[in-house]
C-alpha cells in the first residue's frame, strides 16, 4: 500500500494524536485531532463527477488516488510527523461500499504499519459528536440533513435514538435532483442546495406542494415528483419553485424537530450536515428554539460537511472507552444505523 511510504514507527505511553479518515461517499477527508479535543487539521478532497451525481466505483477510485496526498497534507497542517500518531479512526459506515472499503484499507495500512490501535466510527454518530465539540452544546436534539441522510436524533439510554427520519430520499438529494433537472451545474464551490437557496430568496409566490409528515417520519419523493412535473410544465418562474420547495421541505423538518424537542425536553437544537448551511432553515429552527426557550447551534461548515476531523474525534471518544477494532474484524458496515451504536462516553 503506497500510503505507508514515508510513515515512521513510534511507541509512547502518552496518547495525544488521532488521525481520522472519512470516505463514506464523495469526499475523502483526513482530520487530526488531539486527545483533549483540539482540531489540528481537516483536509477535505471532494470528488466531483461530470454529471454531479455519485458513481460509487469512480468515487472510490478518486479516494485511492488522493489518499496519500491528503494524509500528507493533514500531517503538514497539524505540524506533526506520522510517528506521532497514536490512533487511527475510520468511517466504518453507513455509506457506499467501494468508498468505505478504500478508506478502511488506508486506515488498516497505517494502523498495521505504525502498530497503533484502530477504531471504527459510525458516520452519523461522528456528525453529532463533532457538532457538540465545535459548538459546545450539551445533549441536544440533532437535525442531521445532507445528501444521503435526514435524521432527527437525541440521546437516550446509552444510544442516539432516531426520533424521525426520511422514509425515502434525503433532503439534499431532493434538492440536487431538482437543480440538475432544472439545468444547473455545480459551479466551483457552490453546491446545488446553495444555488436553490440563492434563487429562493427572489421567489414571491408560494406554490402548494405535497407536505408529507407521517408520524415522526418524512417523505420527500412525492414532493420531488410534483415539483419536477411543475418544472417541466414551465408555467412558474424557477425562483418561485425554489422558494416553495424550500418552504415546504424546511417546514416538515422543523415540525419533526420541534416535536422531538417538546417530547424529550432537551436543552437545545443542533443543526448539522451539508444542508445546515442554509440560512432559511437556520432561521426557522432558531425561531423554534426561541419559542421553547432553548439553545440553537449550527455546526461550522467545514465540520458540518463530511470531514475527517469528526471521525478522529469520535475515534478518540470510543478509544477512551476501550472500543478498539482488531484489523481482522474491521469490515465495513454499509447500512449501520445510528441507533445501533452504543455510545458509552455520553453522559447526560
Ligand atoms: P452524507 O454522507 O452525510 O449524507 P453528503 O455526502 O451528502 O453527506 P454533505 O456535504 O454533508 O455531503 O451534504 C451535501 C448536500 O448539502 C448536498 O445535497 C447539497 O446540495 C446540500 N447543500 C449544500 N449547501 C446547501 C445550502 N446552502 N442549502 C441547502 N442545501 C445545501
Ligand atoms: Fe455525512
Amino acid at each position: 500500500m503506497i500510503i505507508v511510504r514515508g510513515l515512521k514507527m513510534r511507541h509512547e505511553s502518552v496518547k495525544n494524536y488521532c488521525l481520522g479518515i472519512e470516505s463514506t461517499a464523495d469526499d475523502f477527508s483526513v482530520g487530526i485531532v488531539t486527545f483533549d479535543g483540539r482540531i489540528l487539521a481537516n483536509v477535505i478532497n471532494a470528488y466531483v463527477s461530470e454529471s454531479g451525481g455519485i458513481h460509487p466505483r469512480e468515487a472510490a477510485q478518486h479516494h485511492s488516488q488522493v489518499a496519500e496526498e491528503v494524509v500528507a497534507q493533514a500531517l503538514k497542517e497539524a505540524k506533526i510527523s506520522s510517528d506521532q500518531i497514536d490512533l487511527v479512526a475510520f468511517s466504518q459506515g453507513p455509506g457506499l461500499g467501494p468508498c468505505l472499503r478504500t478508506g478502511a484499507t488506508v486506515a488498516r495500512a497505517i494502523a498495521a504499519y505504525l502498530k497503533i490501535p484502530l477504531v471504527g466510527v459510525n458516520h452519523c454518530v461522528a456528525h453529532i459528536e463533532i457538532g457538540k465539540l465545535t459548538t459546545g452544546i450539551r445533549d441536544p436534539v440533532t437535525l442531521y440533513v445532507s445528501g444521503g441522510n435526514t435524521i432527527v436524533a437525541a440521546f437516550d439510554a446509552g444510544r442516539y435514538r432516531v426520533f424521525g427520519e426520511t422514509l425515502d430520499i434525503a433532503v439534499g438529494n431532493c434538492f440536487d435532483v431538482f437543480a440538475r433537472e432544472a439545468g444547473y451545474r455545480q459551479k466551483e464551490g457552490l453546491p446545488f442546495g446553495a444555488i436553490i437557496e440563492r434563487l429562493a430568496t427572489k421567489g414571491q409566490t408560494y406554490i402548494s406542494l405535497p407536505y408529507s409528515v407521517k408520524g415522526m417520519d418524512m417523505s420527500f419523493s412525492g414532493l420531488l415528483t410534483a415539483i419536477l412535473h411543475l418544472l417541466r410544465k414551465g408555467e412558474h418562474p424557477i425562483e418561485d419553485l425554489c422558494y416553495s420547495l424550500q418552504e415546504t421541505v424546511f417546514s416538515m423538518l422543523t415540525e419533526v424537530t420541534e416535536r422531538a424537542l417538546a417530547h424529550t425536553e432537551k436543552p437545545g437544537i443542533l443543526l448539522t450536515g451539508g444542508v445546515a448551511a442554509n440560512k432559511r432553515l437556520q432561521s426557522m429552527l432558531k425561531t423554534v428554539a426561541e419559542e421553547h426557550n432553548t439553545k440553537f447551534c449550527v455546526v461550522p461548515k467545514q465540520y458540518a460537511l463530511d470531514n475527517g476531523a469528526m471521525i478522529a474525534w469520535t475515534g478518540i471518544l470510543a478509544y477512551k472507552n476501550g472500543l478498539t477494532l482488531p484489523i481482522e474484524q474491521s469490515f465495513v458496515r454499509l447500512k449501520w444505523r445510528l441507533d445501533e451504536v452504543e455510545v458509552p462516553w455520553v453522559k447526560t
